[in-house]
């Protein structure tokens, strides 16, 4: 009789967003005539910038001329995409970081799920709470935890709670921890890091033999010139250090599917025979071996991304989000509501009003507003007393869910 991996049934029921999808579409069956705004999952809604969409036509071109056709890509993904990657968002920065420790892939979601083949079963695991539920759900399916308890903390795991006192930042664990997830600017917060901040960590890590996984998806929402993009701004982190980003929020690409992974050469961990192994190796060999690339036309509008017009036309895209989020932050603390990050990355964490906790007020937004966000207890036991509010979305609906929600909930 077949088996199947057991760690599955201790997952809670459904990953956050398709229950949330679940719960809106419920609601929206039995009002079909309600105008849902939906400012929960982070999704984009503006069109893909007219560089990178160029690009892709110009390469399904090359697809249907024999001179110019490309069959299997390389599995790390094309030269000319990792090479302009690591010139214009690494070295330009003061990273050292060669184009040959760039991996493209179809997401960053995948990668930060996928990095655990190539780690042990022993390693303590670290993950901020709240934090993105992918970390914590892909650990569990890979049999690194043990039961939830009845605040939806798994057995094993490190939780390292970040809340409005400590600015939305963990302190630095007093226990030793293998694996450690950081995500700045942070979903679901909004929280940033300063340079001290990531030094502290790097500190910590190397002083512990410890690897940070620091997924900076939204590094290019960042405003404040004085905050690092990349871990690889803090001295000592391509010795401690894997780095995932993404195309889907900066171009818009969460349909189109292309992210990268930085694995510096120099990153080593321990095999059991407590010999140094490099990391880049492994996950090399990982990705030959299970993965073929992401298309050959994904990666030539990912690398218009890198072109005088794609940046230009990044920019307005982000700038346009950004916009977005200062109307939120502004008219929900006008109406007396608190509320944090939405500076320097795309999601408003909102202290829900009058006591409600996370899926009250989340209903109460759904059912009497029809404006949908995200509960923060969706995120770990620390968000309770939270909602999200994502600034991907039109103009004219975050104007018009503002309007409602503070029409309604104004304190
Ligand atoms: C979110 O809403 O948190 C994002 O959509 C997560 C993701 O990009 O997977």
């Amino acid at each position: 009789m077949a088996t199947i991996n057991d760690n599955y049934l201790k997952l809670k029921a459904g990953y956050l967003f398709p229950e949330i999808a679940r719960r809106v579409n419920a609601f929206a069956a039995e009002h079909p005539d309600a105008p849902i705004i939906r400012l929960g999952i982070g999704d984009v809604t503006e069109p893909l910038p007219e560089a990178c969409r160029s690009a892709m036509i110009k390469a399904v071109d090359d697809m249907g001329n024999r001179a110019t056709f490309q069959g299997y890509g390389p599995e790390q993904g094309y030269a000319w995409l990792r090479e302009k990657i690591a010139a214009q968002d690494f070295q330009a920065r003061g990273c050292d970081i060669d184009a040959t420790e760039i991996f493209i892939s179809d997401g960053s979601k995948c990668d930060c799920g996928n990095i655990l083949d190539i780690f042990g079963d022993n390693n303590t695991i670290a993950v901020t709470d709240p934090v993105y539920p992918v970390y914590v759900d892909t650990n569990v399916m890979a049999g690194h935890t043990g039961e939830a308890n009845d605040r939806g903390e798994y057995e094993g795991l490190v939780y390292l709670p970040i809340n409005a006192e400590n600015n939305f930042t963990a302190a630095i664990p007093s226990q030793k921890i293998d694996l450690i997830y950081l995500c700045f600017p942070n979903n679901p917060t909004g929280a940033t890091a300063t340079r001290e901040h990531l030094q502290a960590w790097v500190d910590y890590a190397k002083a512990n033999g410890s690897i940070i996984f620091f997924d900076a998806a939204y590094e290019a929402f960042i405003t404040d010139p004085n905050l690092p993009h990349s871990i690889y701004e803090i001295d000592g982190a391509r010795d401690c250090a894997i780095e995932f980003r993404s195309f889907s929020k900066n171009a818009g690409f969460t349909g189109t599917r292309c992210a990268l992974t930085v694995v510096p050469k120099t990153l080593t961990a321990k095999a059991k025979d407590g010999s140094d192994i490099q990391v880049w190796q492994l996950w090399n060999r990982r990705q030959a071996t299970k993965f073929n690339g992401v298309s050959y036309i994904v990666q030539r509008g990912a690398e218009a991304v890198y072109s005088e017009a794609g940046k230009a036309q990044i920019r307005t895209l982000i700038d346009f989000y950004m916009e977005n989020a200062k109307i939120i932050r502004e008219q929900l603390t006008a109406a007396g509501i608190q509320v944090y990050g939405g500076t320097n990355a795309p999601y408003v964490w909102v202290k829900t009003p009058h006591i409600l906790t996370s899926w009250e007020f989340f209903d109460k937004l759904l059912h009497l507003v029809n404006v949908v966000g995200t509960p923060g207890a969706g995120f770990g036991a620390a968000g309770e007393g939270y909602l999200r509010i994502s600034a991907f979305n039109s103009r004219e609906n975050v104007v018009e869910a503002m309007r409602r929600i503070t029409e309604k909930f104004k304190a």
